[in-house]
């Protein structure tokens, strides 16, 4: 790395942590989660707000993501969210005004997102920030991660120890990059299964999370915006990452099969954990537990992979116990379930896990954005 023309890291750090941040670059493949963040998830429910920028502040740069994020349901439900019959019944019992559905509500927690960084001020969908991490503040990614050093370089001329210091402070900052797979599916799994909100689940009725998540078809329906490199065409896999490691979207599906079960058996078991009593709620996610269990189980069925065989192991010891009232013995582990999760992801390309392709599910969660047809 070329000493001081790195414009990200003068802007982050004025020069200094930037060297020792650059010493510290693996030769895995892919650098990642330093300090895997096991123990209770940091909740997209409960980003910070003083850091949300809103998609506005990716619209630079970004215009083809969010064409295609402006097609889901993600960014469209909540403008229809007053008018909704289902929503007025959830918000009357949780004691939320009609009126307050989309502003300062419970709701808004996870069908959109208090922007406070931003002077819209606005509340939208469920947006990038949301599945990224919040982008903006002092020590924040935004600036950082689309910053290849001096004005002259490029992505095809970015040396490695630049790209490697760049995720390393975009991973400090909290930013959830694509590769960070078993960070990403668990993020989505804590909203899909209704993570902390429990109540709203028992109080009001509101559905207890989808069951059937399963993060490769959900993502691969109308979430796809794999678009950086060609606007025109949205394969199934980040474009920057198949550049980057000259890796197919097969392999990343593998990875993000496995990773997404693992994540959701998480985040289902720290829901049971946070019950002290039967509910809905607990039962829905004691049988959510049983079900992503099975799933693995089929997984170890079709790879040899000792890791899994490992948590299925476990699971066998506490299955009694996936009931109200053992927080301990369930958050415990869920943290085993997580390390697990988090080296998986570091352990394997993709290439070693053809034994699960028969598994993944090729129907997909909503309508693919064709940008050509578009
Ligand atoms: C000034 C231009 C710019 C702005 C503004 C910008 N980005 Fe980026 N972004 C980039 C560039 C350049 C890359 C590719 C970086 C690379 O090659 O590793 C990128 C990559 C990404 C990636 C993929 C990262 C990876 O490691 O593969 C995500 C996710 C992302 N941006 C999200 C956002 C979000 C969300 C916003 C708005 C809050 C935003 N960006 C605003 C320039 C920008
Ligand atoms: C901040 C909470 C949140 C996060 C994070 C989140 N979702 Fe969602 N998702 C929702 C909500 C709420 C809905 C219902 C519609 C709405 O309000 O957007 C939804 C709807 C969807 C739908 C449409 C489902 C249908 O019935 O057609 C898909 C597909 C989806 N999400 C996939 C994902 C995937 C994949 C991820 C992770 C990459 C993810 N979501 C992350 C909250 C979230
Ligand atoms: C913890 C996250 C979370 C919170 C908090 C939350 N929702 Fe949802 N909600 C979801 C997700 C995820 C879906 C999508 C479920 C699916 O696609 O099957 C959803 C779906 C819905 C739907 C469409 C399905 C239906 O039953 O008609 C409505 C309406 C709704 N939510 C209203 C509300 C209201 C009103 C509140 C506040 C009282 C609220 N939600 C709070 C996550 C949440
Ligand atoms: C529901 C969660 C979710 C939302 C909302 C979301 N992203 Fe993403 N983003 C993802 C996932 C998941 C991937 C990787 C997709 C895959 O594995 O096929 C991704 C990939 C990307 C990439 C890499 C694309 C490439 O070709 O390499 C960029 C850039 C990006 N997102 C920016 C954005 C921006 C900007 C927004 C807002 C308009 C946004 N994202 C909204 C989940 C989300």
């Amino acid at each position: 790395m070329k000493r001081g023309v790195c414009i990200s890291c003068r802007w982050m750090f004025g020069g200094v942590v930037c060297l020792l941040l650059a010493g510290a670059g693996s030769g895995s493949f892919v650098r990642d989660q330093d300090a895997p963040p096991v123990g209770p998830p940091m909740s997209p429910t409960q980003v910070d707000a003083s850091k949300v920028m809103g998609t506005q502040a990716c619209l630079d740069c970004h215009k083809p993501m969010i064409e295609a994020w402006k097609m889901t349901k993600h960014a469209t439900f909540f403008d229809q969210m007053r008018q909704n019959p289902d929503a007025k019944t959830y918000a009357t019992a949780m004691g939320v005004p009609d009126a307050e559905i989309t502003g300062n509500s419970v709701c808004a927690h996870c069908h959109g997102m208090h922007a406070e960084a931003t002077a819209i001020k606005s509340v939208t969908g469920v947006s990038c920030e949301s599945c990224h991490g919040a982008a903006g503040g002092a020590d924040g990614w935004l600036n950082a991660h689309g910053s290849y050093g001096s004005k002259e370089t490029t992505r095809e001329t970015e040396t490695l120890e630049h790209r490697e210091m760049r995720f390393a402070l975009c991973d400090k900052a909290g930013m959830i990059r694509p590769e960070r797979v078993y960070l990403l599916a668990r993020n989505c799994c804590e909203c899909h299964l209704m993570y902390e909100h429990g109540n709203i689940v028992n109080k009001a009725g509101h559905p207890a999370g989808n069951g059937d998540f399963e993060v490769v078809s959900w993502i691969h329906g109308e979430i796809d915006h794999n678009l950086f490199i060609d606007p025109k065409k949205n394969p199934q896999a980040p474009s920057l990452w198949m550049w980057r490691y000259k890796k197919t979207a097969a392999e990343r599906n593998r990875v993000l099969y496995v990773a997404g079960k693992l994540a959701a058996l998480e985040v289902s078991l720290r829901n049971v954990a946070n019950a002290t009593k039967e509910t809905s709620f607990s039962q829905a996610m004691s049988g959510h537990a049983r079900s992503y269990r099975d799933d693995l189980s089929d997984i170890n069925d079709s790879a040899t992979l000792p890791e899994i065989h490992k948590i299925l192991e476990e699971y066998r010891k506490i299955q009694r116990k996936i009931r109200p009232n053992n927080k301990e013995t369930l958050n415990k582990f869920a943290d085993v379930v997580a390390k697990t999760g988090l080296e998986f992801v570091q352990k394997h390309d993709g290439s070693q896990l053809g034994g699960v392709d028969s598994l993944i599910p090729t129907d997909v969660r909503g309508k693919r954005y064709n940008p050509a047809s578009e």
